[in-house]
Formats: structure tokens, sequence, C-alpha cells
């Protein structure tokens, strides 16, 4: 399965911060905000990853995450010219994509929950069709909506309803078969001029290959999309790793757990950014 980070779009709702630099690589307490993404495609197994955003915040993350070597990954960089709409992922990742599945996640979404990895490597394994993440939230109109039956089958998915029929917001992490190119080629602009990622889902809806799995209260998924909720989540992180003395989305605590890296090689890691706390943690967790 390869791994596709959608890290573009202009972060309107976070300006003026936005205007000098991209969203999802502004801070969420200790790490940038695409650490949070990049692990979760790292719990689930794939190395192989492309970074698709503007022709003018690229470098950033180029800067940041180089590639990839160093944490046992393969971190390609694609750009979109402009923010044609989500599902343009699969156009602008099509060669990297080439005859595999592909795990899609956007660049603002955190995600956090005991045995999330089980979940995500579960659910990774020989995707037909596609599978969606569901986490139910008080404003379902704000998202992409999914309704199951009794039966906890997927029925329904609307983008944005004025009037959502359940609580079950889609997030943003997607796995899919390698026919998303062609949907995704097949695909008409909205009326906001967008390619969406909804029209995908709903393609295999149609077909009876889109499958949803929810995520229940052991799961936390959070917003970064606004001022308070981009305070909130870092809030959120800096509570839960003072209280525990555990980092969440250490990319270098992950590629060494996953067996990307070794101890050593992760240690070395964490010796290059001694002089901050994230640094010392991942010496103290990998010393000998
Ligand atoms: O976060 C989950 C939600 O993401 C889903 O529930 C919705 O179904 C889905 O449409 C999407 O809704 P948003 O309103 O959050 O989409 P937005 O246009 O804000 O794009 C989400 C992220 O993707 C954002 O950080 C920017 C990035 N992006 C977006 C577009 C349209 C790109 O990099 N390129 C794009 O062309």
């Amino acid at each position: 399965m390869k791994g596709i980070i959608l890290a573009g779009g202009l972060g309107t709702r976070l300006q003026p911060i936005t205007f000098g630099v991209s969203k999802q690589l502004l801070p969420v307490y200790d790490k940038p905000m695409i650490y949070y993404p990049l692990s979760v495609l790292m719990l689930t197994g794939v190395t192989d990853i492309q970074i698709i955003s503007s022709p003018d915040d690229l470098g950033g993350f180029r800067k940041l995450l180089g590639d990839g070597s160093e944490l046992g990954l393969n971190l390609t960089y694609a750009e979109q010219d402009k923010p044609r709409g989500i599902a343009d992922a699969f156009l602008v990742g099509a060669d990297h994509i080439g005859d595999d599945s592909v795990a899609l996640v956007l660049g603002d979404n955190l995600f956090h929950g005991y045995g999330f990895g089980e979940v995500l490597q579960t659910n990774a394994r020989d995707v037909e069709g596609c599978v969606l993440f569901g986490y139910p939230v008080r404003d379902p109109e704000r998202y992409g909506v999914g309704v199951l039956d009794a039966d906890g089958r997927l029925t329904s998915l609307e983008e944005k309803p004025t009037r959502p029929r359940s609580n079950l917001a889609v997030t943003g992490l997607y796995f899919y078969d390698n026919s998303v190119i062609d949907i995704a080629r097949g695909l008409e602009p909205s009326e906001r001029g967008e390619l969406e990622i909804t029209d995908v889902n709903r393609t295999y809806l149609e077909r009876g290959t889109a499958r949803l799995v929810e995520l229940g209260r052991g799961f936390v998924w959070l917003d970064t999309g606004t001022h308070d909720a981009l305070t909130e989540a870092g809030q959120y992180v800096q509570l839960l790793e003072h209280r525990q003395g555990v980092r969440i989305a250490c990319i270098e605590e992950i590629a060494w757990r996953m067996g990307y890296i070794d101890r050593a090689a992760c240690h070395r890691l964490g010796r290059n950014l001694a002089s901050s706390p994230y640094g010392q943690y991942v010496m103290e967790i990998t010393a000998a």
C-alpha cells in the first residue's frame, strides 16, 4: 500500500498565520502538525509516502522531512498548483500509486487512541473498494457524513449536509483499492469547482464496496481548522504528554517501534535534537 498526505490548501480560516507558513507546518504543541497524519500512515505500515502541497509550501515540508531515509521511509513530494479538491490527490499522485492500493490522509487531521495501530493495520489488509473511518461529532454538518444501517452497513454519504442524517463524521483518512485513480479521473468538479472526496466515496458506495469503520469512544479525532481548535488540539497533546510521560506522534519512536529503524539509529535521531525535551524523550526511550 502507498501513502499520500495531502497538505495543500490556503488555510484561509487560520489567516493571518497562514500567509507566511503552511497550515500543516504549524505547531500542535511540541511538533509540526504534519507529524500527526504521518504517524498514522507509519502505524498502518505504509512507508512509501508522497506529500502533496502547493508550490509555495512544498519546500518547507522537504526541509522538515527530507527523503525520509533516516526514518526508514521513502518520502517524495508533488505539487498541487491550485486547491482543486481532495480527490485531485489521486490525479497528482497517480504515478506514485502505480498499481497499488493507497491510504490518503489529510495533513491537518489528528487521531489518537489506544490500539489505533491495530485498527489501521487490520483494515489496510487486502483493501477491496474503500474503507472510511467515522467519528461521532456534535456538529456533523461541517463534515462528510455517513449513515449506517442496523447491521453496520454504510447506506448513505453526504458532504456537509444542512440536515445531517447521523452524527457520524467521515474523517480525513481513507483506504482505497487501485480503482480510485480511474474513479477520480471520471469525476466532474462540484459547484465549488473541486473534485470532491465524497463523490469518490459515493461511487464505491454505489458499487457496494464502501465500508465505514466507526472509531468509538476510545479514540480522539481532533480538528485543527480554526484558531480555537488548533489551540485546543495543542492543549490536548500537552495534557496527555505531561500526564502520561509518553509522546504522541513521535515519528522517531514510531519508526523504531515499527521496525523501520533500529534502536541505535533512533537514539542518534534523538541526539540531533538533544536541546529540546522532544529530543531528550527520544534519547531516553532508546537508552541502552
Ligand atoms: O477533515 C475531514 C473532512 O475533510 C471530511 O469530513 C470532508 O468530507 C472532506 O471534504 C474534508 O472537508 P474540509 O472542509 O475539511 O475540506 P477542506 O477543503 O478544508 O480540505 C481539507 C484539507 O485538505 C485542508 O487542510 C487543505 C487540504 N486540501 C484541500 C483541498 C480542497 C488540499 O491540500 N488541496 C485541496 O485541493
